[in-house]
């Protein structure tokens, strides 16, 4: 990987705020973006609309192989599939709930590893997810590994949820959350956990701006050119 362009990888727990960081560094450095959560998200979605079985790993395998995916930052971050945006519905109910089950999927991931590769190109790629730093890019030039408490990635998503005006529970949310820890961390394959190198930033009580200043500083110690 001696050529390869760099990567900084942002991974943790559901509502740590990792794709807010990660579009952040991305603008920063002006680097190219992949939100891996969103291709598990497409695969759930598709699994759920077309009612293909989660365990059907063949059917879902070419679901993976056959997409084509764009990512955006600009002007705003969106994803377009096949040429469709699906920017807001791989974040509805059921593309989460399905999301994690294909997850669990080892054929699923397996397919997936190839796809999120392909997003390392010049100059340099911010990926964020469960497993970016310990099983995709383990050669990353930084590993973040962000989180924050349960109760406070709740309220976080609660209040963002709210201002879409849904009508939310904040104790629904805060079980769905902690179910999707569960399965997140302990999977059988590429499990959520801390790559033994990372930064480890616990953003619980910390504005946005001042997690970006933190990352924005372990880049830089990392040797990184950040320069406005
Ligand atoms: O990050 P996001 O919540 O969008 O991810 C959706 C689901 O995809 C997660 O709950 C997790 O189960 C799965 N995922 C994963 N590995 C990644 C990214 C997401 O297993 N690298």
């Amino acid at each position: 990987m001696g050529n390869a362009p760099p990567v900084i990888c942002v991974d943790g727990p559901s509502g740590s705020g990792k794709g807010t960081l990660a579009l952040a560094i991305a603008r920063k450095l002006d680097w190219n973006i992949l939100d891996s959560g969103s291709l598990y998200r497409i695969v759930g979605l598709h699994a759920y609309l077309f009612d293909l079985s989660v365990e059907d790993d063949e059917a879902l395998k070419q679901v993976v192989e056959s997409m084509d995916i764009q990512f955006a930052t600009e002007p705003s971050p969106n994803l377009v599939v096949n040429g469709k945006d699906l920017t807001e519905a791989i974040r509805g109910e059921e593309a989460t709930r399905y999301a994690s089950l294909v997850a669990k999927r080892e054929k699923v991931r397996a397919a997936l590893l190839i796809r999120q590769k392909e997003f390392r190109k010049p100059p340099g790629l911010v990926a964020d997810g469960r497993d970016m730093g310990t099983v995709v890019f383990p050669d990353a030039k930084l590993k973040i590994y962000l989180d924050a408490s349960p109760e406070e990635r709740a309220r976080r998503r609660y209040v963002e949820l709210k201002d879409k005006g849904l009508n939310v529970s904040l104790p629904d949310l805060f079980q769905s959350l902690k179910e999707r820890d569960a399965q997140d961390k302990n999977r059988r394959v590429s499990p959520l956990k801390v790559a033994p190198d990372s930064f480890v930033l616990d953003s619980t009580g910390l504005s946005i701006d001042e997690v970006i200043e933190k990352a924005l500083a372990a880049a830089k110690q990392k040797g990184l050119q950040i320069t406005n």
